[in-house]
């Protein structure tokens, strides 16, 4: 029937280098990647996280010098995440918008630093609250949505006057992009962008940063679970409710989180909302990688470009990795 078999010869534009660079459909750059950075108080420390091998948390001094190596090498995004001392931990979680606090700290440093960095706040009360939990509780333990969000606006505020590009709420609160969006405009901070974590489940993946933040090891929880405010792993057209409604909320961007195991998730976002999208992969996919990397057991570098090119081929714009210092010098070299 065919005059020649076979009719389509897809393994003729693989056939050499040439060809299949002119033909690959997505790329990874440099200016995807964002690079998480952990805060601690004190002066010149600079303490690995166990989980996380070849990720510390540092010391502002540190970070300054961290962020210095990561702008030499091309990258122009940061995120930071502050480790709070207990005792500055409280069931209100005051601490979060003490515009002197280790974060709003670390913010003015950075950007006076670099002013030309792209600078992702967080916005959650976990860092800053007794029992670990992103919102403040009743005595029973429930968490207070509509009080959290006040809470969580006056956070925005206080990272934006420090000088935060990018606000990422979290916190999974329902109403808080709205209410972070008019916060942020009454204050006139009509340009600070928000990045709003949208589809962010309740996964085991977190377990390194919940190390990483030490509080109450790897389950970071003086009770409960956070099931009652982050997605049902089980859950995918949930997730665009989330995302169409935080874009109708006013969000900038958004983002899913974890990245591996949730990549049907970035692939439905990107066929439902025009927003960027961001996926976070996570501390445990990094670890993952890097214990089975240790053992000799997996190329590092391949699983990691693997991994960063099947982010973008699910649709996402940007990429919040560990690894975002050892790309960049994978890409330059
Ligand atoms: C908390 C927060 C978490 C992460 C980022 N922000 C953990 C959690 O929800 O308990 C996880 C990041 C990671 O695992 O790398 N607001």
């Amino acid at each position: 029937m065919y005059s020649s078999f076979p009719l389509h010869r897809a393994r003729r534009t693989r056939n050499n280098n040439a060809f299949r660079n002119l033909v690959r459909e997505n790329h990874l750059s440099i200016q995807d990647l964002i690079y998480p950075l952990f805060i601690i108080e004190g002066h010149n420390q600079k303490i690995e996280i166990a989980s996380m091998p070849g990720c510390f948390r540092l010391t502002i001094d540190l970070l300054l010098k961290e962020i210095a190596e990561a702008v030499k090498l091309g990258i122009q995004h940061i995120a930071i995440f502050p480790v709070i001392p207990n005792e500055n931990k409280s069931e209100s979680a005051d601490e979060a918008y003490n515009p002197n606090g280790l974060t709003q700290t670390a913010i003015k440093e950075i950007k006076n630093n670099f002013p030309e960095i792209c600078l992702i706040t967080d916005i959650a009360l976990d860092p800053y609250t007794i029992h670990g939990h992103d919102g403040i509780c009743d005595s029973k333990g429930n968490i207070l949505n509509d009080q959290t969000v006040e809470i969580l606006c006056k956070m925005a505020i206080v990272q934006a006057e420090a000088g935060a590009d990018i606000v990422a709420p979290s916190d999974m609160m329902d109403g808080r992009v709205y209410s972070i969006r008019q916060a942020l405009d009454k204050a006139g901070f009509q340009d600070t962008l928000i990045l709003s974590y949208s589809a962010k489940y309740a996964s085991s993946f977190y377990g390194p940063f919940r190390d990483a933040l030490n509080s109450h090891l790897n389950s970071n929880l003086q009770f409960g679970d956070k099931k009652t405010y982050q997605m049902d792993i089980a859950n995918a057209k949930e997730a665009e409710k989330e995302i169409l409604h935080d874009e109708a909320e006013g969000a900038d961007m958004v983002m899913v989180k974890p990245g591996l195991a949730y990549l049907d998730i970035v692939y439905r976002a990107s066929q439902i909302t025009t927003l960027p999208i961001i996926v976070y992969s996570v501390s445990g996919e990094y670890s993952m990688i890097k214990a089975a990397a240790q053992n000799g057991w997996l190329n590092e570098k391949q699983i990691v470009l693997e991994s960063m090119i099947a982010f973008k081929r699910a649709g996402a714009s940007g990429i919040i990795t560990y690894f975002a210092k050892d790309i960049a010098r994978y890409l330059t070299d």
